[in-house]
């Protein structure tokens, strides 16, 4: 087995953060999101990951590297132009040849570990298999109709409800993929969708089972579901703490739930649930919460609580005299504000 995740394309849906920072970079819990996926890959043993790269190639092989810190072997692949999740797999097919292969989307996190639903794969004769995840709000995503606990259409996005079970970015593929990328055309959006491919093995008779998530499941698309992520891995079963070393905390109070990276100055401040404080940051005279701070920000003197937001790197927001209450932020880098 083969691993192929997919971090190409453009984060159009988060910017400003993505205009000088790739989505599948930005941290959660200050990780970025695409080292759990490698993680999880190499938790199930995979050591062969390929990794699919856009514009951003410089930043996230500057991240990454050759993958010896997870003990895998990374090859990134060039796709030219992010024409559709079906033409970065078929620009992987060099990289892949005949294995079978899982692929995960680069902005997807989920708390379950990848192990089983592999072994099930690479032990069955299914051509394909698709990870499902119930969601009451199924619009935005690819959706499987199932019938008699069998997939029976995948559709890409539809316009009007179909199922309640979207496809989410975790995929298992054997060589079946590559003929049925072939078949299809660009979908109204102007992409080659893994999901009409998918739909096409189907309708050629080809086996494809699927699993239901266990746990939670996020795409990280929006800041909304960023921020949510964030909340899910802090309050999750990995104690998150505050690196004490190097930091000078005074007169502030630090909730549970929160991380705090390294040489950060927290003064007089307040930090509450949910919030993920990145290295080199200074807050002095503030309240926040259920947030994410990047690299090098710095908040001072706000009077009112800052919750549900995102400061990019080498941020400042100062506050002068005369300010609102409580306020919300989704800043891009280097920005500087004074309120
Ligand atoms: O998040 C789950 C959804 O992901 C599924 O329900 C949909 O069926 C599937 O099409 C996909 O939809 P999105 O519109 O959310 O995909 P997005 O454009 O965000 O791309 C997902 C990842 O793949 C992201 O890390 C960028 C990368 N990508 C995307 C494109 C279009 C590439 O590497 N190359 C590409 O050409």
């Amino acid at each position: 087995m083969k691993a192929l995740i997919l971090s190409g394309g453009s984060g159009t849906r988060l910017r400003p953060i993505t205009f000088s920072s790739p989505k599948q970079l930005l941290p959660i819990a200050n990780k970025p999101i695409i080292f759990y996926l490698i993680e999880k890959i190499a938790n199930a043993g995979i050591r062969d990951i390929g990794i699919i790269v856009g514009d951003t190639s410089d930043e996230i092989m500057a991240a990454i590297g050759n993958g010896q810190k997870w003990n895998v072997n990374i090859t990134y692949i060039h796709q030219s132009y992010p024409l559709g999740l079906a033409h970065a797999v078929k620009t992987a097919q060099d990289f892949i040849e005949n294995s079978k292969f899982i692929m995960l989307l680069g902005d997807n996190l989920f708390s379950m570990e990848l192990g089983p639903i592999i072994q099930n794969f690479d032990s069955s004769s299914f051509n394909s298999s698709l990870l499902l995840h119930k969601l009451e709000d199924p619009s935005g995503f690819g959706v499987a109709e199932v019938k008699n606990k069998k997939i029976v259409r995948l559709l890409e996005k539809p316009a009007n409800y179909v199922s309640n079970l979207i496809i989410t970015g975790v995929y298992l593929f054997d060589k079946n993929i590559f003929p049925a990328i072939d078949q299809i055309t660009p979908s109204k959006r102007g992409e080659l969708e893994i999901t009409d491919a998918i739909q096409s093995m189907l309708e050629n008779g080809k086996n494809i089972s699927f699993e239901i998530t266990e746990g939670w499941w996020k795409d990280t698309g929006t800041l909304k579901d960023l921020l949510k992520a964030n909340e899910l891995v802090l309050s999750g079963p990995v104690k998150h703490e505050a690196v004490i070393k190097n930091n000078v905390i005074e007169n502030s109070t630090i909730s549970n739930y929160v991380i705090i990276g390294k040489n950060c100055r927290l003064l007089n401040s307040y930090i509450g649930p949910y919030t993920s404080i990145g290295d080199n940051t200074f807050i002095n005279n503030c309240s926040i919460e259920n947030s994410i701070l990047l690299e090098g920000s710095r908040l001072k003197d706000i009077k009112g609580k800052i919750s549900s937001s995102l400061i990019g790197k080498n941020s400042r927001i100062t506050g002068l005299k005369k300010q609102s209450p409580d306020i919300s932020f989704f800043v891009g880098d280097n920005t500087e504000i004074y309120l």
